[in-house]
């Protein structure tokens, strides 16, 4: 593996062994290039539409208070000069260059990376003394924020707060971040940002469902998929005279036995996560074309122009099963390594598909999953 300037000129091996999970890291000067300034007036538009997840965050006069998008434009004009933060959810989904920015990211396996959240605040702007659940990488950019960390145990919040605030923050180390150096966070490490100069953070986050969510979900999952015949008998149904209401015993074990014929393996497991890797969180709509091009058309232009998967959609894989947007797509055998190249890069150069790949590429087009062109050399 080759060093990457975002981790500081180490291994992404490397930094994995070392800090992932581990320790944090600090990187000046990790990312400068962050492509057009987003600002503040970009990151209140996006929070003004219903398919975007946004955060207003003030502290005053001691207390905190958590606002949630969509808001109204006129919300940010009657905003104060200080002690507030704005942060916008998945902002890879709606601006092209930030998408690109997270992808940077692509050392770690997709199905870990979640999303780039991005926050703005003016001096004094901060969300509190905190920890998050999953590792984050905070890149600053424009402005200057103070952040404190530390390894503390003590994880025990402020009741009655909209938010999570630590009750005890005892900061045991002190960072200045301007722009482009950037700070790892293992999941659970306290953290404390306050924005000294007007700026922005850039969160690259992770994805680590709880064992709750992982088991509710993959319920739901195999709910779907179980298909038994047979029905509960009792031939030999003894009568409980002086115990009508009591479950017997008997019951319990011919149910038990059906029940644990509910089985699952390896290639179960794994069908699932495909399932729910990919699949788009609930308010995440795909843009289908206005005007879509016949079948034809698709065909010649898809095979000049090469696809390019929208932000919004992911396409994992395991082996020849390959998942896009919480669905299996229908994969011809010669064609499996091509989707996984298109899965691995996002984007596929023009060339001969196949007419089973070019039916699916269209269908996938229709649906706004993908589109026409890609910006490989
Ligand atoms: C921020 O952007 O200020 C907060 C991000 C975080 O602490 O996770
Ligand atoms: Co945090």
């Amino acid at each position: 593996m080759t060093p990457l300037s975002l981790l500081g000129g180490i291994t992404p091996e490397h930094f994995l062994q070392e800090y992932w999970h581990k320790k944090p890291l600090l990187i000046r000067g990790a990312i400068k290039d962050v492509g057009p300034h987003v600002g503040f007036d970009w990151l209140a538009e996006l929070a003004t539409q219903d398919d975007v997840e946004s955060r207003l965050i003030e502290f005053n006069k001691g207390q905190w208070k958590l606002e949630r998008g969509p808001f109204r434009p006129s919300r940010f004009k009657r905003l104060p000069a200080s002690d507030w933060t704005i942060l916008v959810q998945n902002v890879n989904h709606h601006l092209p260059h930030i998408d690109e920015l997270l992808w940077r990211f692509n050392f770690i396996p997709y199905a870990r990376l979640d999303d780039l959240m991005i926050s703005y605040a003016p001096p004094g702007g901060t969300v509190g003394p905190h920890f998050d659940s999953y590792d984050v990488f905070l890149l600053q950019v424009g402005g200057q924020k103070r952040w404190q960390i530390s390894a503390q145990k003590d994880e025990a919040f402020i009741e009655d707060a909209p938010i999570k605030v630590l009750q005890h923050f005892e900061a045991e180390q002190e960072f200045v971040l301007e722009h482009g150096d950037m700070l790892y966070l293992p999941p659970r490490y306290a953290h404390y940002g306050v924005a000294l100069e007007p700026g922005m953070t850039y969160s690259i986050g992770f994805r680590a469902p709880s064992v709750q969510e992982l088991a509710t979900q993959f319920l739901v999952y195999l709910q779907d998929r179980v298909c038994f015949d047979g029905r509960y008998a009792d031939p030999d149904l003894r009568s409980q005279p002086s115990d009508p209401a009591a479950i017997g015993d008997a019951m319990i074990t011919q149910v038990e036995g059906m029940l644990q014929r509910i089985q699952w393996d390896h290639a179960t497991v794994g069908d699932f996560l495909g399932h729910y890797l990919t699949e788009p969180k609930p308010h995440v709509f795909y843009d289908a074309p206005d005007d879509p091009l016949e079948p034809d058309e698709f065909a010649r232009q898809v095979a000049t122009a090469g696809v390019m998967l929208d932000a919004k959609s992911q396409i994992l894989y395991r082996g020849e099963m390959l998942y896009c947007n919480g669905e299996r797509l229908e994969v011809d055998a010669a064609d499996v390594s091509l989707w996984q190249q298109f899965a691995n890069a996002r984007k596929l150069a023009g060339q001969a598909f196949s007419d089973t790949m070019t039916e699916v590429l269209y269908e996938g087009y229709l649906s706004g999953y993908w589109h026409i062109g890609n910006s490989v050399a």
